[in-house]
């Protein structure tokens, strides 16, 4: 397979930091560092009661799902305004599950941690972080006066195995999956001056905290996955190609259609047939699939699942 290769230096820095002393205590203290120099609290952070702009868009409405099909052009530009502003409460909420599902492994991996190491207290950090990331997202849903929309039911039941079923690799690997696909999206939306200003100001905090807890998890993967048998090697692959479809399928939740009017169901099913949205999974997954793919962890029966998520491009019929 022949996803694009982008390591940054701060990636290989940190993977050789991680793998000389054998799990990451370098890159721990490093990044305790980094978060006591430089760490945000949204509460004071963010001017929560500055009118919102009705001339701003919560996201770029080449970004929304139904974007480019025929569903679209029947909308008038409130509508569009309205599911643009859907949309991207709707991916914060997926933000807010996906934090909650991390936590509980960083959590489980403080446990069986001594609590006085570095790596120990990364792990406390990193959730002390999400914690407010969180509170960040859920706060900003609330005052676009969305619903907390979230995973369907059902993927929010089997998600309570996540922890269970994913741990090491394949744990860091859907977590690098989740921050990253976000990451793209709101570098973008943090940069676009016709975007909400709280918009930009929550993905701006988002963008610059979650650079640390990339790093971590990039050293994870690389290094548990150099340590792991073929068959081991072979589950982490295959269990993380899954997760991260339910992970890319649980951005948009298909109750954000019938805030404008569209049966839920038909609206998902033009979203996931929309060349424009499948290319923005693609390129949205595409460093993230890039460093994966270098780390082994993109071949073998998982492949066909990264190509159903979007997060590969369809194979060419030629
Ligand atoms: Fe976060
Ligand atoms: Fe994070």
């Amino acid at each position: 397979m022949s996803t694009p290769t982008t390591t940054a230096p701060e990636d290989r820095q940190a993977r050789s930091a991680h793998s000389a002393n054998g799990g990451g205590t370098d890159v721990s203290t490093r990044l305790l560092r980094s978060a006591a120099k430089k760490s945000y609290d949204p509460a004071v952070d963010i001017d929560w009661d500055a009118p919102l702009d009705p001339q701003k868009s919560w996201t770029p409405e080449h970004r929304v799902s139904l974007y480019g099909t025929p569903l679209w052009d029947a909308l008038d530009a409130d509508q569009r305004h309205e599911l643009a502003k859907h949309e991207a409460c709707s991916i914060a909420g997926a933000g807010v599950w996906f934090e909650t599902l991390l936590m509980q492994r960083l959590l489980k991996d403080f446990y069986d941690a001594d609590p006085a190491t570095d790596r120990a207290q990364w792990a406390l950090t990193e959730v002390a972080d999400e914690c407010r990331h969180s509170q960040m997202f859920t706060r900003m849903t609330q005052v676009a006066g969305v619903p907390t929309y979230g995973p369907v039911p059902w993927v929010r039941r089997l998600s309570k195995l996540y922890s269970v079923v994913t741990w090491g690799p394949s744990a860091y690997a859907t977590i690098l999956v989740a921050e990253e696909v976000l990451d793209r999206l709101q570098r973008e939306q943090a940069e676009d001056p016709d975007v909400q200003p709280l918009m930009r100001q929550v993905n701006k905090i988002h963008v610059m905290e979650e650079a640390r807890h990339v790093s971590f998890a990039r050293a994870e993967v690389t290094d548990g996955m150099a340590r792991l048998s073929r068959p081991a090697r072979a589950y982490h692959r295959l269990a993380t190609a899954l997760v991260s479809f339910l992970i890319v399928r649980s951005l948009i939740h298909p109750e954000v259609y019938s805030a404008v009017g569209i049966e839920p169901g038909r609206g998902r099913r033009e979203a996931l047939a929309n060349p424009h949205y499948r290319e923005m999974i693609r390129w949205a997954g595409e460093k993230i699939l890039g460093f994966l793919d270098e780390a082994g962890m993109v071949k073998g029966p998982g492949t066909a699942v990264w190509r159903r998520a979007f997060l590969l491009p369809r194979r060419s019929r030629a």
